[in-house]
């Protein structure tokens, strides 16, 4: 039995990868390596998979629907799939205003594809990567799965509510077990350099001005990569149709974390300040009561422990980590 994860080259998706691999997993990888970001640190991650036991690479893109089902069909062929976890996206909240149509195309045709090939061949599991952005803007928090999302602030979140929806239709028609899991601003080691913990370790480290959007005063409920990982992989077992939120449960501002990674790098940093983004909610703090009870998934790792390790594989890595280009 094999199991297929696209967006392997992706931060996620090599965190899962990894993992379900030490457990002694079979993994078919599946990833277009496009240059969303920085294709260098994607290409470092696939790397350390490849060094790996039991792990096949194919370098496709999931919108591309015949290229795609030919690499699955001959996957099958070999041995049966148990289960395909569609971790590949276009992920960026604030980039997704200048390409809407590259968002659309990878994050509900390339959800669709992987919906038919799955339902249409009988796979067991099928696991859906969303993102608490679907939850638009807020007063009511800690979010609770069954709260509005039809007010989204970004074309990306439009976009992973669609593939939630996406979701269900198949899983009515097909009756596949579907999980849909929100993560809530993920961050970790390798990280992408969009984000901000990214950006701010290399701005700080490197003594560059800090870029905040807005007043810093603006909330995560980050959660560790790791935690992600081993969430996405007890999401396995789920029976039927479920959304569940998967987050960190203690909210931090921005600014907060600046203060918290200028102590672990032992320097202060200048802060320059741009307009808030109306792409950007102001709040975010996931209710995992579902995530606790359903999946016995409990995020491990608290923000002090999680930024230290982040920090430390910065330094480690600082020498070829500090010339990855960070986008806008
Ligand atoms: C993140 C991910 O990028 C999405 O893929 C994911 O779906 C989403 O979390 C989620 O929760 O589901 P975001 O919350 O925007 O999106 O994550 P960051 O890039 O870490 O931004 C957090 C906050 O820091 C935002 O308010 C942003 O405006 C701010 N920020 C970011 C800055 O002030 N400066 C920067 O250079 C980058």
């Amino acid at each position: 039995m094999s199991v297929v994860v696209t967006g392997c080259a992706g931060f996620i998706g090599a965190a899962v990868c990894a993992r379900l691999l030490d457990a002694g997993e079979r993994i078919i990888g599946i990833d277009e390596v496009n240059d969303s970001y920085d294709p260098s640190l994607k290409e470092w991650r696939l790397c350390r998979l490849q060094e790996k036991e039991n792990f096949v690479f194919h370098r496709v893109d999931i919108a591309e629907k015949e290229a795609l089902f030919s690499v699955l069909d001959e996957a099958k062929h070999e041995e049966n799939i148990s289960a395909v976890i569609n971790l590949a996206a276009r992920a960026g909240v604030r980039q997704s205003i200048e390409r809407p149509e590259v968002y659309l195309k990878a994050n509900i045709t390339g959800c669709l594809h992987l919906l038919q090939w799955s339902c249409v061949n009988n796979v067991d599991k099928f696991i859906q990567a969303s993102s608490s952005s679907v939850y638009g803007s807020q007063e009511e928090q800690p979010l609770r799965e069954d709260a509005p999302t039809d007010r989204p602030l970004s074309h990306y979140a439009a976009s992973k509510k669609a593939s939630e929806l996406l979701c269900h239709s198949f899983h009515h028609l097909y009756g596949t077990d579907i999980a849909v899991l929100r993560f809530f601003t993920v961050y970790g080691p390798a990280g992408r350099p969009d984000m901000s913990i990214f950006r701010f370790i290399r701005w700080i480290t490197e003594g560059e001005d800090v870029i905040v959007y807005g007043d810093g005063e603006q909330s995560r409920d980050f959660t560790f990569v790791q935690d992600i990982a081993d969430g996405v992989i007890k999401s396995m077992h789920v029976k039927g149709f479920e959304i569940i939120n998967l987050g960190g449960d203690s909210p931090v501002k921005i600014n907060r974390i600046i203060a918290m990674l200028e102590s672990l790098l032992g320097r202060k940093c200048t802060i320059r300040r741009k307009e808030s983004n109306p792409l950007d909610v102001r709040a975010t703090w996931a209710d995992i009561s579902k995530a606790r009870k359903m999946l016995g998934w409990e995020p491990n790792t608290h923000i002090e422990e999680g930024l230290r390790r982040t920090v430390d594989w910065y330094l480690e890595n600082r020498e070829w980590a500090s010339r990855i280009c960070l986008g806008d």
